[in-house]
């Protein structure tokens, strides 16, 4: 008989590269995160991080939100899978989507999304270059619980990266992506614990 593994589980949302979900699941199976992958979901099929996971054997699944009619269709199927794993906490890495109001009510308090900037400054899109414009001398990121309203939950963790004279939003991008994958392993290891 096999003993259940005990460690708290991850479903991890992607829809891009999957960099952060890379470094989240080689920091449980290296024992730096007292947690386990369960699932990996990415809702565009061509995203290149979805073979990543299948390399690390990983369970996948892709759930193209472009086969639905509607947003609420879309989180409907999302949280059927999810609930058929029942993770301890979800955790959004470049998951590019928004999701309703229901389907974070659903799972609320028990998920987390990192975003790259200095929140409460610059919630959406394009956040370096926003930072730039304005004259900014720091940038960073922030893991933060996911609420209704967008990347507006409580910060759980931050990171600042100077910006530099010469930056460009995609060489700021880059510092501060190489920071964010620490940042969501410190903020997971305060969220969902840590092996000593
Ligand atoms: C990261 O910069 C993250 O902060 C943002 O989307 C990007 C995802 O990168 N939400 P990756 O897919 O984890 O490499």
């Amino acid at each position: 008989m096999t003993t259940p593994d005990p460690r708290p589980t991850l479903a991890i949302l992607i829809s891009g590269r999957g960099s952060n979900m890379v470094a989240i699941s080689k920091a449980c199976l290296n024992g730096e995160l007292d947690a386990r992958v369960a699932l990996v979901i990415s809702n565009r099929p061509d995203a290149p991080g979805i073979q990543a996971a299948r390399d690390m054997g990983i369970d996948t699944a892709v759930i193209d939100h472009k086969a639905f009619a509607s947003r609420e269709q879309f989180d409907n199927a999302m949280h059927e899978r999810l609930a058929e794993v029942q993770p301890d906490w979800i955790v959004l890495a470049g998951f590019m989507r928004i999701l309703t109001g229901d389907f974070v009510n659903r799972w609320q308090g028990r998920m987390l999304n990192i975003h790259p900037s200095l929140l409460p400054k610059y919630p959406g899109l394009d956040t370096h270059a926003r930072a730039i414009a304005a004259g900014d001398l720091q940038a960073g990121a922030s893991v933060h619980i996911v609420s209704p309203e967008l990347d507006a939950g409580p910060v759980v963790a931050q990171v600042r990266v100077p910006i530099e004279p010469d930056d460009t939003p995609d060489s700021l991008a880059q510092r501060v992506l190489q920071e964010e994958h620490a940042l969501y392993i410190k903020a997971l290891q305060l969220c969902v614990g840590r092996k000593d």
